[in-house]
């Protein structure tokens, strides 16, 4: 392949993720092709993307040395699957979530000739890979690269093999996000939720206990975590935080490991959060974030998350 093809991400899908990858290989100098179904909806896709593009410029967070021009300028579109996966290194899948869709992308793909060593990647949020790509005849090439969401804030990207993934392929991704400034993670085998959405699963589980069941109000439920739990894990993990909090983890958990896993015992069964709590809890929120104003409430966490993630570059230099 010559030096220019050796550069192709390809793009499967241009709504919110395919829009944030693009924008993402993009200001790392890749040449991106975004494909889509809908030609209206890619012409629509680089008007957003020069409008995000623009806001992140204007405020100083640009993750690039290139200018705004240069970056659009390695954005192309297509509407032929062939075209967008000729030639790229990389695939990144991020139709909806749909697993018999994804899976039927996912063959179209397989049939069109690609080098030996390009990564097949899908975004999926909550499919484990070998239910993607058992029928694949390039599955060991197949994984799971999930963002979060925003990723052009959310370094984070969760990389998930499936059984038969090679190592190679993953070592190949990996290498890949942390050139382009997100942070990879690998997991060794797959699971639901992966990491991400386990533990944020396991986060909404107790406090819709704490709320649905009247221990406390919703605005005292989410101040404990943005103004407690939240200082410490926007810098490290749940076991980092035991492990200095007393004289090492296995300390910790003499004192303390009873302690929770008698908490452990109390918490509920699962459920659907669903009926007259869940409509409370809207009417609550609704307090501080009127449902006309989600679009404004997204804009100020942005700003934060930029801020802050401006904040923790600048201390890890130090
Ligand atoms: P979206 O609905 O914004 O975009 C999906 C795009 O795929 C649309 O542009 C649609 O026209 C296009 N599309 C539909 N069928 C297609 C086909 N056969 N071939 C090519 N393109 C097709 O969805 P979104 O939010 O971007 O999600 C995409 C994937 O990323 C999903 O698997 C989702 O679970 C995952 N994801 C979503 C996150 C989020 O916060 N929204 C976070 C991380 C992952």
């Amino acid at each position: 392949a010559d030096a220019a093809t050796m550069n192709k991400i390809a793009i499967i899908g241009s709504g919110l993720i395919g829009k944030s990858w693009a924008m993402l290989f993009a200001c790392s100098g890749y040449d991106v092709m975004l494909y889509d179904v809908i030609s209206d909806q890619l012409q629509s896709a680089l008007v957003d993307i020069e409008a995000q593009l623009s806001a992140l410029y204007k405020e100083g967070l640009q993750r690039s040395s290139l200018t705004l021009a240069e970056v659009k300028g390695h954005i192309c579109t297509t509407t032929i699957l062939e075209e967008c996966v000729t030639g790229a290194i990389y695939i990144q899948e991020c139709v909806p979530e749909n697993r018999d869709l994804k899976r039927d992308v996912w063959r179209q793909i397989d049939d069109v000739i690609t080098p030996d060593d390009v990564v097949f990647a899908t975004s999926t949020s909550a499919i484990v890979p070998s239910l993607l790509s058992d029928h694949l005849k390039k599955r060991h090439r197949f994984m799971v690269a999930h963002p979060a969401n925003p990723p052009l804030l959310n370094p984070m990207v969760e990389l998930v093999p499936t059984p038969w993934t090679e190592p190679a392929a993953v070592d190949r991704a990996r290498a890949l996000m942390e050139v382009i400034g997100q942070v990879p993670i690998v997991l060794n085998k797959e699971i639901d939720g992966f990491v991400q959405a386990r533990i944020q699963a396991a986060i909404i589980h107790v406090a819709w206990q704490l709320v649905s069941e009247d221990y406390v109000d919703v605005e005292s439920l989410e101040t404990a975590m943005s103004e407690g739990l939240g200082g410490w894990y926007a810098f490290m993990g749940p076991f980092d935080v035991e492990h200095i909090n007393a004289d090492g983890f296995v300390d910790s958990s003499k004192k303390y490991g009873a302690m929770v896993e008698q908490v452990q015992k109390t918490f509920p069964k699962p459920e659907l959060m669903q009926g007259p709590a869940a409509e409370k809890l809207t009417r609550d929120l609704e307090q501080w974030t009127p449902s006309n104003r989600l679009a404004d409430r997204c804009r100020w966490r942005d700003r934060r998350m930029s801020a802050l993630l401006q904040l923790k570059r600048k201390l890890d230099e130090e």
